[in-house]
């Protein structure tokens, strides 16, 4: 590495489920110019599906059960917080991680964490967000990432990308096509993210 060539940053991915997002940026990761390297995949589910992927991709993996806490969401959150500190994480991002985050971590991560969310932001903020779309006989949808921040789906929009909704569609086939814009703008919004803070 010469020089003139920032250090890449190193991001930290926090799943909970399949991990297709998260599948997304650990392969756009891979290209020699990607601004950041992700070193670490954490889940609050230990059977979670994307921890087999990142392991096969050769990257750290954590598991930080909820249920382990008794609800008490500051030990959690201060548990999950020492495995991000160990793995010098720059910036973290959330890949389908269905976990609300207390103001004190999101603060610890303010500016350096993003989010994927399955709408056009603001609209159908929460769960569920391809049936009201139907429901509401909306004729655009899409995805969103943006800063995380203390009221869920609220922090400023980094990079939003629509879809049209079809005659016919049902969650699932309008899910699908939401998917697929998920799995593209994350990783340029990523780039974007680690690229920016780099220069700052
Ligand atoms: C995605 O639709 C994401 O937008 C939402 O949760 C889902 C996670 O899917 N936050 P995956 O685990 O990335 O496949």
């Amino acid at each position: 590495m010469s020089a003139a060539t920032p250090a890449k940053k190193r991001v930290a991915i926090l799943i909970s489920g399949r991990g297709s997002n998260m599948a997304a940026l650990i392969e756009a990761a891979k290209a020699p110019d990607y601004p950041a390297e992700i070193v670490l995949v954490m889940s609050n589910v230990p059977d979670a599906g994307g921890l087999a992927i990142a392991a096969a991709n050769g990257i750290a993996t954590a598991t930080i059960d909820h249920k382990a806490f008794n609800r008490d969401r500051e030990a959690f959150e201060k548990a999950m917080q020492a495995e991000l500190e160990r793995h010098r994480v720059d910036i973290v991002c959330l890949a389908g991680f269905m976990r609300i985050l207390t103001p004190w971590f999101v603060a610890q991560w303010e500016g350096r964490m993003i989010n994927i969310h399955p709408a056009l932001l603001p609209a159908y903020k929460g769960l569920d967000t391809h049936a009201r779309a139907l429901a509401d006989g909306a004729t655009e949808h899409g995805a969103t990432v943006h800063f995380v921040t203390p009221g869920m789906d609220e922090g400023e929009t980094i990079l939003q990308e629509a879809v049209p909704v079809l005659r016919g569609d049902t969650p699932e086939t309008l899910g699908k096509r939401v998917l697929e814009v998920e799995h593209r703008i994350y990783p340029q919004a990523l780039r974007m993210i680690a690229t920016e803070y780099t220069l700052l």
